[in-house]
């Protein structure tokens, strides 16, 4: 196969649809999903001992479990003699896993149960290469040959403690139940439209974003408008590392104050937990003297994507892409809330996110038609003449947009202004790296 190196030309932002097609695809399954840290699942999933989710890294079925001996495992969800899959459900309670083929027998922490001959290197159960958690994220590689997760994940740690898990005033609590649905088109486009592609919100998004304007539905309205405080794009490992991008990242006591505002209708409690919110951002960040509300969208690279998360009265959703063939993707979608928030803010918040970005929420529709319309379309011969374009913002490559006041080493990244397409390009020429490696 031809090196990646000649479909993408980041320099010039155009990336040639053959890196959506078929043969690319059997190949970036190997050599993007068998080497990058992968999310697996969030650790209030697994309460019990015995506790199990099953996921995909890639296409690759896994088991996520807390074994009995209380450690987050993960090991592939085939048997090794004959691929079978040994747990079906999404979820459940399992203290031994049994072969269903040859009723090969294991415990949670993947020895034979007792009793049985196996012969060494013969044991049904394969452990998922590394796992590790970050903040009760959990997350899985399927390489021994690949940096460890906190190298991967660089400065997107910085945005992560701050401004998502914030388990200095009690952290994430997951909200029971999983939404997994399918988008049409390659996984690489969602991925990158969550992680730099804030431009296309106020066009395929525009019918919401009227209703919110026209105060109909206040439950919606997560921002205080146009004009107001700075809304900025980040790229982290830029050029350097993994490619990680966070977007609407908000500058401006506005959206404290229009958080507060819209808090103080639902009680006092609620607006003492936006307070609360603030001030912990303030006790992390003492001496930074501009620093974020928070980032309302990101994509760890590859596939976990992030939203909701930029205001105090929305419910963080964890957006996983599972690729299903070169054009479809299967979503599996967790809604996450702030802990020490009280409870009517709480339910205020999981509205919020599952009337906006889910499978039937305002949101994930319009993106669904476009993903549509499109994947139809680079499946043809024709199609792949006529590059994918990412220009945006191509003279500014690499520079930071942060005036002098703002500079300061301990907030790390690169500050983009809103509106370019500087991190989808770096997302292309990451897993061109990976592909071409
Ligand atoms: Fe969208």
């Amino acid at each position: 196969m031809q090196r990646m190196a000649d479909y993408i030309s980041v320099d010039d932002g155009l990336v040639d649809c053959e890196v959506y097609s078929a043969a690319v695809y059997e190949r970036e399954l190997e050599s993007v999903f068998g080497r990058s840290w992968l999310f697996l699942g969030h650790e209030g999933q697994l309460v019990r001992r015995g506790d199990y989710v099953t996921t995909w890294m890639g296409e690759t079925p896994v088991i996520v479990l807390r074994s009995m001996d209380d450690v987050v495992r993960a090991y592939l969800n085939t048997c090794a003699t004959r691929q079978v899959t040994l747990l079906p459900y999404d979820a459940g309670h399992a203290e031994v896993i049994v072969c269903p083929a040859h009723r090969l027998g294991h415990d949670t922490t993947g020895s034979p149960v007792s009793g049985q001959a196996v012969e060494p290197g013969h044991e049904c159960l394969v452990p998922v290469a590394r796992v590790e958690t970050y903040g009760k994220l959990i997350f899985g590689c399927l390489s021994d040959d690949s940096p460890t997760l906190r190298e991967s994940l660089g400065d997107a740690t910085w945005y992560l403690d701050n401004y998502l898990l914030r388990e200095n005033i009690g952290g994430l609590q997951l909200v029971p139940g999983v939404q997994r649905y399918t988008m049409p088109g390659n996984w690489k486009l969602l991925a990158e439209n969550f992680a730099g592609d804030d431009y296309h919100v106020a066009i395929t998004h525009a019918s919401v974003l009227a209703v919110r304007a026209q105060g109909i539905e206040p439950r919606l309205n997560n921002s205080p408008g146009k004009g107001v405080g700075a809304n900025l794009s980040v790229a982290t490992g830029f050029q350097t590392g993994v490619p990680h991008g966070f977007l609407e990242v908000r500058i401006g006591e506005e959206f404290f104050e229009h958080d507060l505002m819209r808090a103080q209708s639902i009680g006092p409690e609620a607006a003492e937990w936006v307070r609360t919110r603030r001030d912990a951002v303030d006790q992390n960040l003492p001496d930074l003297a501009v620093k974020p509300y928070s980032f309302h969208v990101a994509n760890l690279f590859p596939t976990l994507s992030i939203i909701g998360n930029g205001t105090s009265m929305e419910a963080v959703g964890l957006l996983v892409w599972h690729p299903r063939g070169p054009h479809q993707t299967s979503v599996t979608q967790l809604c996450l809330v702030d802990a020490g928030a009280p409870p009517a803010l709480q339910r205020q918040m999981v509205w919020a996110l599952t009337h906006q970005q889910s499978a039937a929420g305002v949101f994930a529709p319009d993106d669904h038609e476009n993903f549509e319309r499109l994947a139809e379309n680079t499946r043809t011969f024709e199609a792949r003449r006529v590059p994918f374009n990412y220009e945006m913002g191509l003279s500014g490559e690499g520079v930071d947009v942060r005036p002098p006041e703002w500079q300061d080493p301990r907030w790390p990244g690169l500050v983009l202004p809103r509106f370019t397409e500087m991190i989808q390009r770096d997302f292309y020429r990451y897993w061109r790296s990976l592909m071409d490696r």
